[in-house]
C-alpha cells in the first residue's frame, strides 16, 4: 500500500476533481478519479445494450471487458478493449445513468477492489469520489470531504459542460445535481457521506488555489 493516501470525498460539483489532480500534483502523489471508473462501466454497459438495473449483467460487463485506468496530462484516461473512451465517459447521458451502476453492490466491491491494486503500486496517492474515505482507504493518512451550495456546485458545473459546447439551463443543471446527490446518499453501499476523521471544507465561496492551498497545509501539518 502506499506511504501517503489523500482522499477526497464529495458531491458533485465540489470541485474534488480539480483539487484532487492540482493537490497530486503539488505533492508529487499519483491521482485517482475513481468516478471515472463508474463512468467507465455505465458506458461499457450502455454499449452493450444491457438492463443496467441487473447487477449480474453489469458484473458479466465489468469481466468481458478490459478497462484500463491511467492518467495522461493530469487527466484520467480510460480505455476500454484498446478504444479510448475519456471523453464519452463525460456525456450528460453516461452522468445520468452511472447511479445504476453505483448501486450495484458486487460492482462497487471489484471497483474497491481495483481501486487498492492502484494504490498498490504507488508511493503517494490523491483518490476522490464519495466512498474513497469511508470504504477504500478507511486507514487514509489524511481524509477530506469537499462541500459547496447547490446553486454554486450547478454554476460550476454548467461551465464545465459549456467549454464542452454543451449548453444546459442552470435550473436544469441544478436538478439534475440535486438528483445525483439524493441517490449517492441513499443508496446502502458506499453511500456518499464524511468519514467520521474526514476534515469538511466548504468551498462555495473559496477559488480552487485556496482550496488546494488550504489542503495542502493540512497535509503536511498532519504528515
Ligand atoms: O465523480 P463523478 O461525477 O465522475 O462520478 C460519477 C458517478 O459515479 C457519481 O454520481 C456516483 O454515483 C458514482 N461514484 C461512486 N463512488 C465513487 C465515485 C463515483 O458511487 N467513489
Amino acid at each position: 500500500m502506499a506511504d501517503l493516501i489523500v482522499t477526497i470525498d464529495g458531491p458533485a460539483g465540489s470541485g474534488k476533481s480539480t483539487v484532487a489532480r492540482l493537490l497530486a500534483r503539488k505533492l508529487g502523489a499519483s491521482f485517482l478519479d475513481t468516478g471515472a471508473m463508474y463512468r467507465a462501466i455505465t458506458f461499457a454497459a450502455m454499449q452493450a445494450g444491457v438492463d443496467l438495473s441487473d447487477e449480474r449483467t453489469l458484473l458479466h460487463v465489468v469481466q468481458k471487458h478490459k478497462f484500463q485506468f491511467s492518467v495522461r496530462g493530469g487527466q484520467m484516461r480510460v480505455v476500454i478493449d484498446d478504444v479510448d473512451v475519456t471523453g464519452q465517459i463525460r456525456s450528460p447521458e453516461v452522468t445520468a445513468k452511472a447511479r445504476y451502476i453505483a448501486a450495484a453492490p458486487k460492482v462497487r466491491e471489484k471497483l474497491v477492489q481495483m481501486q487498492r491494486e492502484f494504490a498498490a503500486g504507488r508511493r503517494k496517492i490523491v483518490t476522490e469520489g464519495r466512498d474513497q474515505g469511508t470504504v477504500a482507504f478507511a486507514d487514509a493518512n489524511v481524509k477530506f470531504y469537499l462541500t459547496a451550495e447547490a446553486p454554486e456546485r450547478a454554476r460550476r458545473r454548467q461551465a464545465e459542460l459549456r467549454a464542452k459546447g454543451c449548453n444546459e439551463g442552470l435550473e436544469q443543471t441544478q436538478k439534475a445535481i440535486e438528483e445525483r446527490d439524493r441517490s449517492d446518499r441513499s443508496r446502502t453501499v458506499g453511500p456518499l457521506k464524511p468519514a467520521e476523521d474526514a476534515i469538511v471544507v466548504d468551498t462555495t465561496k473559496l477559488s480552487i488555489d485556496k482550496v488546494v492551498e488550504t489542503l495542502l497545509e493540512l497535509v503536511r501539518e498532519k504528515c
